[in-house]
């Protein structure tokens, strides 16, 4: 599938629009149209019913080490400014960037692409600012740069393949072209940037008043799990979900909504025994890829995929991606859609005696020049006691953390379908079809008269009203009934439901599967059951 294609669905039918549009945009923000919100919606409400409230506390769920507690959050966005800091995020939370001081464009040092080359005695490391064909465009910028024409390419000799900028002592940047610069030497050695966006809290605008808009929905919950324990009887172990924006000041937004500054993430912290641990990790692994798959997000565009050693944060025992094969990305390559993390007890212990720094092996407090905490925890007594056996300990965490647009926008690649189908004149025509799964689809059926007279739309319009009680249903009267029906193949929609001449007489209509693109009869009393058991 080609992602232009997508976008342009997205755009047309209402799934997806650039922030402030009618201003140009703003880069890494966008906006959720009328079918958009429904899917988000629909896949928000799934993750919440099949994580939370329709979660069994009572039995352990296949593959789970014992039955364990779920319950919910809602934190707010600003946070008390020390969060951050106990965290980890306002020291490390930093991408590195690099300065071009010729074109003025500022990117992210580890996603500058280039190839080194030589020619006629000179080495020099060429970057492409495209994401297609970065090959094509490093050699037609090597030639130009050199003076040569695209004859001349054999003149070219090939020093390295594709690396990242990130790979290139910055002692060499002398030597390098930036990606939308004309002479060599023109980028800046690489600085940290920090992805936290600040904003001030109160009127007086001073810099004691900066907080800052949450990176994570996690952190909160973790703030939070006293309150939890105190408030509820929820024993070990036991998790917390939330689901929430949250806010990077990415450096190079990029591909769709895939890295926003402004998205929504859908977060569990499950807090259990240190002993148990590493199964409860086996665990949520294996419950995250199954959520996905039920949700059919189940071809092989979809993997799991652990962490090698060196990937690991110091205070991680074990993380995993989720990973979806972007229609965007090269050939190959996925990116992530859901990271499972074993996290120890890191973040407990951090919020209790403030930021911890790995030492020996050994997680210890950072200190300041003055040999105190660099920033002092809450001396909040975070640990746990279970009641049964008096034991108390600082509960481990494992954390799946999904993002909701992410997930969505490949909900929508791996709906996005063309087939054959015949049209009015019974021609076959090249269809688009969004292939849902009917849970997450935004518009769950649509009733057309098939012509606006004869009583139909009478017909019709009560077998909407009807189903309208129980779900989002579209009604349709306007132009041709083929031209209908591909509107609602474009917007996923699972069945269509077509009031006719023989209606009037037998009181049946048709209903028409979306995939399949079947047609049989049902009462029309029958409707509303008949759509339940296939929504179900
Ligand atoms: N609390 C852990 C955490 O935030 P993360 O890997 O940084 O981990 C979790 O983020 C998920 O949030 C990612 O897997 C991704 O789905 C989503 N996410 C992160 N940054 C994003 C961005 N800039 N735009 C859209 N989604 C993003």
């Amino acid at each position: 599938m080609e992602m232009e294609k997508l976008v342009s669905l997205c755009k047309r039918r209402g799934f997806l629009f650039q922030s402030s549009e009618i201003y140009g945009g703003l880069n890494g923000f966008w906006d959720y149209g009328p079918l958009g919100v429904e899917l988000k919606r629909n896949i928000k409400e799934a993750w919440w019913r099949d994580m939370v409230t329709g979660h069994d506390d009572l039995a352990a769920p296949p593959g789970a080490p014992e039955a364990y507690e779920m319950v919910g959050l809602d934190c707010t966005i600003i946070m008390h400014p020390q969060v951050w800091k106990c965290s980890g995020h306002y020291d490390l939370f930093v991408d590195k960037m690099v300065d071009c001081k010729e074109s003025k464009k500022r990117y992210r040092y580890d996603q500058v692409p280039g190839r080194w080359v030589e020619s006629r005695g000179q080495k020099l490391f060429v970057t492409t600012s495209v994401e297609e064909n970065q090959e094509a465009d490093i050699e037609h910028r090597a030639l130009k740069f050199l003076n040569l024409r695209a004859k001349d390419a054999a003149d070219l000799t090939w020093q390295s393949p594709l690396i990242s900028l990130a790979k290139i002592d910055p002692s060499d940047y002398g030597k390098v072209l930036g990606p939308d610069a004309k002479s060599l030497g023109t980028l800046t050695d690489p600085r940290d940037f920090n992805l936290m966006f600040k904003t001030i809290v109160g009127a007086l605008g001073t810099e004691e008043d900066a907080a800052f808009l949450r990176p994570e929905t996690a952190q909160g919950i973790f703030v939070n799990f006293k309150n939890v324990c105190d408030s509820t009887r929820v024993r070990v172990p036991f998790g917390i979900a939330q689901m929430g924006k949250s806010f990077r000041n990415e450096i190079t937004p990029k591909n769709f909504t895939f890295r926003s500054r402004e998205f929504e993430q859908m977060e569990i912290e499950f807090f259990c025994h240190p002993k148990s641990s590493p199964q409860w990790y086996q665990y949520w692994r294996d419950r995250r890829v199954k959520w996905y798959t039920d949700l059919w997000l189940a071809s092989d565009r979809l993997r799991l995929r652990e962490h090698d050693k060196e990937e690991l944060s110091h205070y991680s025992c074990g993380t995993s991606d989720i990973e979806y094969a972007f229609p965007f990305l090269a050939a190959g390559e996925f990116g992530e859609l859901e990271g499972i993390a074993h996290r120890g007890d890191f973040d407990l212990r951090s919020h209790m005696e403030g930021k911890l720094v790995a030492r020996d092996g050994q997680l210890v407090v950072e200190q300041g020049p003055d040999g105190k905490p660099k920033w002092k925890g809450s001396g909040k007594d975070l640990s746990y006691r279970d009641d049964l056996t008096n034991e108390r300990f600082i509960p481990h965490v494992i954390e799946p953390s999904a993002g909701a647009d992410r997930g969505t926008l490949a909900f929508l690649c791996e709906a996005y379908c063309e087939d054959q189908a015949p049209d009015e004149k019974g021609e076959m025509q090249t269809r688009v079809v969004m292939k849902f799964h009917p849970r997450i689809a935004p518009v769950k059926a649509a009733v057309f008269p098939l012509v606006k007279k004869e009583g139909m739309p009478e017909v019709a319009q009560d077998i909407y009203r009807a189903l309208k009680q129980r779900w989002h249903v579209f009604y349709d009267e306007k132009g041709a009934v083929g031209r209908r029906y591909r509107r609602q193949d474009e917007a996923g929609t699972p069945f269509c439901i077509t009031v006719d001449g023989q209606s009037l007489q037998d009181k049946t209509v048709t209903i028409r599967d979306r995939d399949s693109l079947k047609q049989w009869r049902v009462k029309i009393d029958d409707v509303e059951s008949e759509l339940g058991q296939r929504l179900a």
